[in-house]
């Protein structure tokens, strides 16, 4: 009898595709580019994915076989689970695998903003040593507001108070004794941007979410806010916050995640006072260790009919 069938649509960690060999046909694709994803779903049990491949009706209809789709990471906002739902296909994901290495790529951002370290490298190594043209600010003794205050934002509230940092939070979803409990006070979201020195954003992206830090947001902040998305593009919006930053209302910006990944070209370039990068959260070698692990395993348990714990 021949083995199941799984597509790898993305990079997965040589750990990862070694356990589905133990088990399964492995083929490889980029699930990125339609024109090769479409034709290789045709006759697949499973696929493995991380954020570039959508996985939405026109991809579920080209897999009349699959039961399972996996997202080696966090977010699902790449893959349609109810269209998935209706076609008898499983979802798994890795929900813890990446969150310490998001979580510390939001601080990092976050004190490179402080301390203008991409336009200070780019000058020294230009042979520019400029010192007090790059004159940062502490995190010591800023309010910091974390906007989302679920598995990723918890950690990164830990991670800031060793910054002796006055910890605010907006999360409808959070009790406040619970987030009394990690040190942090839930405020509203206006009330986010009215005292914070620095937001940083932590929330899925989903219809109540996109655009959810706008120009009307922008136009709350306290001066001098800056401001880090290491969650998801289009959350933050980024031509608002252009403007924001053109109007000089905000300070600085570490950009992680894209509305378009990938994403090559942005107004937001032309800012020194921004700090980007292409969608590195999770791309640690640890996360890509778990991540990898942990869908491979869901995979052999879901093809073999059994039941698919958390992660
Ligand atoms: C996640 O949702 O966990 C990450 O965005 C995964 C990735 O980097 O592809």
């Amino acid at each position: 009898m021949s083995k199941p069938s799984v597509l790898v649509a993305e990079e997965l960690s040589p750990a990862g595709i070694a356990l589905l060999e133990e088990d399964f046909d492995v083929h490889r694709a980029d699930g990125a580019d339609r024109s090769q994803l479409l034709p290789a779903l045709a006759d697949v049990d499973a696929v493995v994915v991380r954020s570039a491949t959508t996985i939405d009706a026109e991809a579920l209809d080209a897999a009349p076989n699959l039961k399972v789709v996996a997202r080696a990471g966090v977010g699902l906002d790449n893959v349609d689970v109810d269209a998935a739902t209706k076609a008898g296909v499983l979802v798994v994901n890795a929900p813890t695998s990446n969150i310490i290495s998001a979580a510390e790529q939001a601080v990092n951002l976050m004190l490179a903003t402080s301390r203008n370290t991409a336009p200070a490298h780019n000058a020294l190594v230009n042979g520019e040593w400029k010192r007090s043209k790059y004159t940062g600010v502490e995190l010591y003794d800023k309010t910091v507001g974390i906007v989302g205050l679920g598995r990723i934002g918890a950690l990164v509230a830990q991670r800031l108070s060793a910054f002796g940092t006055k910890l605010i939070a907006y999360d409808p979803f959070v009790q406040p004794v619970r987030a009394a409990q990690m040190g942090v006070e839930l405020v509203s979201l206006d009330e986010v941007m009215e005292r914070s020195d620095f937001i940083t954003v932590h929330l899925p992206k989903n219809k109540d979410t996109i655009g959810l830090i706008s120009d009307d947001a922008f136009s709350k902040a306290k001066p001098n806010l800056r401001i880090i998305n290491a969650a998801r593009g289009g959350i933050l919006d980024e031509d608002a916050l252009y403007r924001a930053l053109k109007e000089g209302k905000v300070a600085g910006a570490g950009i992680d995640v894209w509305t378009n990944e990938p994403c090559t070209d942005s107004p937001l370039f032309e800012f020194e006072s921004v700090v980007v990068a292409p969608h590195l959260g999770a791309s640690t070698e640890e996360a890509q260790e778990k991540a990898g692990t942990q869908v491979a395993r869901s995979v052999k348990l879901a093809l073999s009919g059994e039941f698919v714990p958390d992660a």
